[in-house]
């Protein structure tokens, strides 16, 4: 079925014009003056605002859209290998051509545009900075981000890059075994202060690694993701400690290359506890199931320890680190990103030694296409809330958020994609609750702009706000394009 195309009057129209927006909210405030004389009901939610200021954003990542693997000088990461080994991607897709971004770039700024997005969060794959891993650079790789940085500039929008998003050079898993060695994390700090000392002119802030927790058990434990390895319990726990060490090098080497004012820090799905019932026991109990099970990443990051019961449960499988190395896996950052998908805990208070007991999922718990994804909307309050509690927190984006959906167009040929406006309206309006009581979010980047290679699922789960045509690259909205739009238009809840 062909899509409909929508003229930018016609989008327009849909998603509420900013004037059209501003109308409606207009008449709906003077609505509440007066309730349904019948009812008594008021016309009007309550006051939904978001923070003035609050930075609308959306997300991707290099190998999910760029394409171009071959281009200007790139050399091949872990990802370009796993994808091409067979029996890995679900659709037995690559990343080879995925949404021709690298191509394609001004065109997708202008759909962020006519969103009025304010920022974009991309990152930048190592292999076409440093094809080889580490050596010489590779200049023309770094120019494709300056372009991209300098047309984001030009259309107002704030450019947040990531410096690693899983694709490893390739060169490096051979020669040092990826991760599994420290000479990655000092490689990775070497590439990020040669990207920072280039971009910091113009990119202000910088994560670090993107979701340090799956890249370590899907990639390293489970085998579903890049570089496949399934390793035992000791090599795991070591190589979690060498990307918390890669890391904090790379915190280091950001703040001696970067221009004065350059903001960094890492982008965490960090594990998400859910006070079961809003009691306060439960909720202390979820804090401390927050810090426990984001000790190798979050808790050691902010914390500069791993804790006592981290390192009891791991015995003889502990990793080998120096205090040195807490001293820099902990060097002060700028803000915590945060990509919040889903509760992967309803927690309870418990008199057991661990203080709570993480509630098993009942098979009758919904789910989103993906099975994985469990719709929890108040996951986006608790775990920017326990952020900001346990480790006194200042400044938080909320770096992904989103979800997939069968997208089916419809007769009209739109997608009414209204379970991922439910999703978004539900998750935002639990953000707004936040951020109205305080806890500082900065920012939310929506994952995703556009549908993209979903990693082992390959174009199978579609996460955009727009729908990509694999074959001709066309991108088309969605109806949750209009509902971000008017979103961002209000600064509230559409
Ligand atoms: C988080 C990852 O950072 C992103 O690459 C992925 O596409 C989304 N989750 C959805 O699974």
């Amino acid at each position: 079925m062909p899509f409909k195309r929508f003229s930018r009057r016609q989008f327009g129209g849909l998603a509420g014009s900013s004037a059209f927006g501003l109308s409606m909210m207009l008449s709906a405030r003077s609505s509440t003056a007066q309730s349904d004389q019948a009812t008594g009901i008021q016309n009007q939610r309550p006051p939904s605002d978001f923070p003035s200021g609050f930075l609308w954003g959306t997300a991707t990542s290099a190998y999910q859209v760029e394409g171009a693997v071959n281009e200007d000088g790139r050399g091949p990461s872990i990802w370009d290998r796993f994808a091409h080994t067979p029996g890995t991607i679900s659709d037995r897709s690559n990343g080879d051509t995925a949404t021709d971004h690298y191509r394609l770039y001004k065109q997708d700024i202008q759909l962020m545009k006519s969103l009025g997005v304010k920022a974009y969060r991309f990152s930048i794959a190592w292999p076409r900075v440093f094809p080889e891993g580490t050596g010489s650079a590779n200049p023309k790789g770094l120019d494709f981000y300056s372009r991209l940085v300098d047309e984001l500039s030009a259309n107002g929008i704030e450019p947040f890059a990531t410096l690693y998003h899983w694709d490893l050079p390739q060169a490096l898993q051979d020669r040092f075994g990826g991760w599994t060695s420290r000479d990655t994390s000092k490689a990775f700090a070497d590439y990020a202060a040669h990207v920072t000392a280039r971009l910091s002119d113009r990119v202000k802030h910088f994560f670090t690694i993107n979701e340090c927790s799956r890249l370590v058990h899907l990639g390293h434990g489970l085998g579903a993701d890049a570089p496949g390895l399934k390793l035992p319990q000791s090599g795991l726990n070591q190589v979690r400690h060498h990307v918390a060490l890669g890391h904090g090098l790379a915190v280091q080497a950001i703040r001696a290359h970067g221009r004065a004012g350059t903001r960094v820090g890492p982008a965490e799905n960090a594990v998400s506890c859910i006070p079961a019932i809003e009691t306060p026991a439960n909720i202390r109990a979820a804090e401390i199931a927050t810090r426990e099970l984001n000790a190798g990443y979050l808790t050691v990051m902010l914390e500069g320890k791993y804790t006592d019961a981290y390192l009891a449960r791991a015995g003889n499988d502990a990793p080998k680190f120096t205090a040195d190395d807490l001293r820099v896996i902990s060097s002060p950052i700028d803000f915590v990103g945060l990509n919040v998908y889903t509760p992967d805990h309803y927690v309870v208070a418990a008199d057991n030694e661990r203080g709570f007991t993480l509630a098993p999922f009942p098979a009758s718990f919904p789910h989103m296409k993906a099975s994985w994804l469990r719709p929890g909307p108040e996951a986006i309050y608790w775990v920017p809330r326990h952020v900001a509690k346990l480790w006194n927190v200042k400044s938080i984006y909320i770096t992904e958020n989103g979800t997939s959906g069968s997208d089916q167009p419809a007769a009209d040929g739109t997608i009414y994609d209204v379970d991922r406006i439910m999703y978004l309206r539900n998750y935002l309006t639990q953000l707004q609750r936040a951020t109205s009581e305080g806890v500082p979010v900065l920012g939310y980047f929506l994952w995703s702009l556009m549908d993209n290679f979903e990693w082992s699922d390959g174009y199978e789960q579609r996460f955009g706000i727009y729908h990509v045509d694999f074959d001709s690259k066309r991108r088309t909205p969605k109806l949750s394009a209009a509902f971000y739009r008017e979103t961002i238009a209000r600064n509230a809840v559409a």
